[in-house]
């Protein structure tokens, strides 16, 4: 908090009448420092830049949260903490999520108002953690007002109204990044590089349950919830998207919404995945296995001990006569390799401001968030076909 210039906060509804210069003056060298530091594995581009060079960046960003509802929260904390941000500014409909707000964070501008966020030039980007439904419309008056946007996974509600924003911020020369938090985890990106380096061999398959007990949505089934993230991990770690999906999934408390989602998905690697996705559970569990042709990982996000490396495996033996057909199984060391204790979501805006300071490009760039959405659409394609595989391909951006 200590990065901030205090601002007035103004009273509800209105925008605070903070200087954003004022507060911008506040500091690019503040403590908080350690967290970009430790982020500093963004995947930058070079010449694959996501947008000019932000010349604001030189004094502080000035950076505006729409939406302060249950996540919303976590991203005002969480800018606080970057030293690259000079000033915050919190905007929601709702009076008693702008209370909460200010209450924990006394310095934050607040507003009821998104148009006046898209009307002060101060501002210079919006990261917008509303429902998924109003992602677009949102996204787009701001890109249209100048403004580089961060939007919480998923990107918008279907393909077509993600290659709009794509294309709106591709000519405005602005950032669009989705929030996929999972790429910046300490545990997944390591599982990266085991999987890049080759030491995990082929990939044959993984399997996910990301199952618990709530928050039931009531306008997205839990496939557009919880899908982006292993969509996304699942692209992150095999560098494609699946070429088809099937998928089986069933509505047992609100009538029209699927509450419980599998879907397998097959890759042209030859690589296949399985997805369990549930708001129904006795308990969370958020546990993937990879299955290599040299190794296997079980990554348990709710362990002390997250990534466990198993020296283990099967073989078919040469054989030694006609018609032998002999087995070996491996059963070696298990290591569990130290895993950073860093906030994803702090990796993740760094690398958003990075992208507006710097021109680079970020790791959840928004062509990945497009992919994910195809991916979860294909997912919606197969249930309307009673679980027919459906080849992502055939997808049309207006399916
Ligand atoms: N990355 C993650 O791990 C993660 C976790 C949870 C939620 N999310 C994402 O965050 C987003 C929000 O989810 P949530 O659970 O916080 O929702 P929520 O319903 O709790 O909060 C949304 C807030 O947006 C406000 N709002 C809606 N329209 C607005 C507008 N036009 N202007 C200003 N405020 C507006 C609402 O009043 C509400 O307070 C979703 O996209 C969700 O998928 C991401």
């Amino acid at each position: 908090m200590s990065v901030h210039a205090a601002a007035e906060s103004a009273p509800d509804g209105t925008p605070a009448a903070v200087s954003a210069a004022a507060a911008c003056a506040a500091s690019a060298t503040a403590p908080g420092a350690s967290a970009a530091a430790a982020c500093a594995a963004s995947a930058t581009a070079p010449g694959a830049a996501a947008a000019g060079a932000c010349a604001a960046g030189a004094s502080g960003l000035t950076v505006a949260v729409v939406g302060l509802g249950y996540w919303g929260p976590n991203l005002v904390r969480n800018l606080y903490e970057l030293p690259q941000v000079a000033a915050v500014w919190g905007c929601d409909l709702r009076q008693e999520r702008r209370e909460a707000i200010r209450r924990r964070f006394p310095a934050t501008a607040l507003t009821s108002s998104c148009e006046h966020v898209l009307a002060d030039p101060a501002i210079d980007a919006l990261i917008i953690a509303t429902p998924i439904s109003t992602h677009h419309d949102l996204a787009a008056a701001a890109l249209r007002a100048g403004k580089h946007v961060f939007i919480e996974k998923p990107l918008a509600a279907s393909s077509e109204e993600a290659a709009a924003l794509i294309e709106l911020a591709t000519h405005a020369k602005l950032v669009l990044m989705p929030g996929h938090t999972f790429l910046y985890s300490p545990p997944v990106t390591l599982i990266r590089s085991f999987i890049e380096s080759g030491d995990l061999g082929e990939v044959y398959f993984i399997s996910s349950s990301r199952v618990n007990l709530g928050l039931h949505q009531q306008d997205v089934s839990v496939a557009w919830d919880l899908g982006p993230h292993d969509f996304s991990i699942l692209r992150y770690w095999l560098d494609e998207t699946p070429a088809s999906v099937s998928a089986l999934a069933r509505s047992c408390i609100l009538p029209t919404v699927p509450d419980v989602a599998f879907v397998d998905l097959e890759y042209a690697s030859g690589a296949v995945a399985h997805a369990e996705l549930s708001w129904l559970a006795p308990s969370k569990l958020r546990r993937t296995t990879i299955v290599g042709s040299r190794k296997m990982i079980v990554y348990d996000d709710t362990a002390t001990e997250p990534v466990r490396i198993f020296d283990s495996g099967a073989a078919l033996r040469d054989p030694t006569s006609f018609g032998e057909f002999r087995m070996t199984y491996r059963t070696g060391d298990i290591l569990c390799p130290h895993v950073d204790a860093v906030e994803p979501l702090a990796c993740e805006l760094d690398d958003f401001c990075s992208a507006i300071i710097e021109g680079s490009m970020p790791r959840s760039s928004a062509q990945l968030g497009l992919e994910v959405i195809r991916t979860i659409e294909a997912v919606d394609a197969s249930l309307a076909r009673r679980g027919a595989r459906v080849d992502i391909g055939q997808v049309s951006l207006s399916a």
